[in-house]
């Protein structure tokens, strides 16, 4: 899009201020800013005003988890299923990787840092190591899509290809950028990060869906007839991926989507928790649950809220593509965003000024039929690496892994 158009469309959207630096940028400035500015999805702004709503509170209930008794008892039956679903090609792997992994602290993507103790393992290398144990077994490579943003894209692919895939097949590797939200300022206005380039951010993990239908991607799984998509977060060194018990439980139920879960430490352990939320699957978080709602107890004297998510997620393709036009809630972070003022001075700020819009994966969950919570034994599936010291940490995820036998 040339300059003239470009401004147009800023100025239907009421953000011609983009462009108050353009005189003097350099022309290669000027292409990148245009570039990015067209690039954009602006859709969001839209929405801005929705912050303000206040909505009544959902009806939150239990949802019904398919219990590790329960999943032993048909073990046999639910691993046969799955691995016939590998076999056949109709399962594929797709790996969460465009956060920002603020609270570790890296200046890479997270997948690179090392958990090593007498060499270097990867986060990467961890779950290339795990998916390969279940293609093994099927005996035929799964297809692997790995969602970066804009920020880590090319630091991923660089770090992949440098360790040559960590074994894996690269014809089977393909990469996306998930799309990225402006971020504005109280007034909706979008803040530029620099004169040349829009402040801007990923748009949560709940793009990754419209981002990969976007990047073509949804096509190509249409045609080889891949019917589920496993999608895990990036910082579980433990995450089993594409395991067959999963796929053949969902797969077996008729269910649209499933969830791994665990079962929490304690009722206090700070950890979102699956529940129907009006009916429907969705995720409670651990800061709007009432101190009454963590504590309540079935006649069986069991926590009913007792199921954490670990960012391990089964989709059907099909009901996912039907539900692509489904409104998600859009989520507001008030955050500090660096930004240049009006006359172009570097800002930031130790208090947040400006506004971030980001989906959630488990919003998705509630715009499909159902969905089948499907608990893991955490110790052997659930080693997070959020933190750079304490819970959740390197440290922690180390401990795990040696409990498992991995060497690290
Ligand atoms: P987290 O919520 O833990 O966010 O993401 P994060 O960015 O990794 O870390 P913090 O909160 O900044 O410390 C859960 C998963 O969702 C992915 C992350 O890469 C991780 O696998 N994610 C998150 C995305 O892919 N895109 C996003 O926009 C946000």
């Amino acid at each position: 899009m040339q300059y003239e158009d470009i401004r147009a469309a800023l100025d239907a959207i009421g953000q011609t201020q983009l462009l108050r630096f353009y005189e003097e940028l350099s022309p290669s400035e000027q292409q990148s800013l245009l570039a990015q500015i067209s690039a954009t999805d602006f859709s969001c702004l839209s929405r801005f005003s929705e912050k303000d709503i206040s909505r009544p509170a959902p009806h939150v209930s239990p949802i019904r988890t398919l219990t590790r008794g329960e999943i032993r008892k048909e073990e046999a039956q639910l691993k046969e299923r799955g691995l016939a679903l590998l076999r056949e090609g109709r399962a594929a792997a797709v790996l969460l990787a465009g956060g920002m992994g603020t609270r570790l602290g890296m200046s890479g993507p997270k997948g690179t840092c090392d958990i090593g103790m007498s060499r270097p393992v990867y986060i990467f290398e961890r779950l290339i190591d795990n998916l390969l144990i279940n293609v093994r077994a099927a005996g035929r490579p799964v297809r692997l899509f790995i969602m970066t943003s804009e920020a880590n894209d090319k630091a991923t692919r660089d770090f992949f290809e440098a360790h040559a895939y960590f074994g894996y097949d690269a014809d089977y590797i393909r990469f996306f950028v998930q799309d990225s939200a402006p971020a504005v300022d109280d007034d909706g206005k979008v803040l530029l990060e620099t004169k040349s380039r829009i402040a801007s951010s990923p748009n949560g993990n709940g793009g990754w869906f419209s981002s990969m239908h976007r990047a073509g991607l949804t096509d190509l799984l249409l045609a080889e007839n891949v019917e589920y998509l496993n999608v895990f977060n990036v910082d579980n060194v433990l995450q089993n991926i594409c395991d067959p018990l999963f796929l053949g439980a969902v797969d077996l139920r008729g269910a649209d989507s499933g969830a791994k879960v665990v079962q929490k430490s304690s009722p206090d352990e700070k950890t979102g928790v699956m529940c129907l939320k009006d009916g429907r699957a969705s995720v409670i978080e651990y800061y709007e649950m009432t101190e009454d709602m963590r504590h309540e107890k079935d006649e069986e004297g069991n926590y009913v809220y007792s199921f954490g998510v670990i960012g391990n997620y089964l989709f059907r393709l099909s009901s996912c593509l039907k539900a692509l036009d489904a409104r998600l809630p859009l989520h507001f972070a008030h955050k500090a965003v660096p930004h240049v003022d009006l006359s172009g001075r570097p800002v930031k700020a130790d208090q947040p000024d400006g506004w971030k819009f980001e989906y959630f994966i488990f919003d998705i969950l509630a715009s499909l039929k159902d969905c089948l919570p499907f608990e893991i034994e955490r110790d052997k599936e659930f080693a997070p690496v959020k933190n750079k010291e304490g819970n959740d940490s390197v440290a922690t995820a180390q401990a795990l892994c040696l409990k498992n036998g991995i060497e690290l």
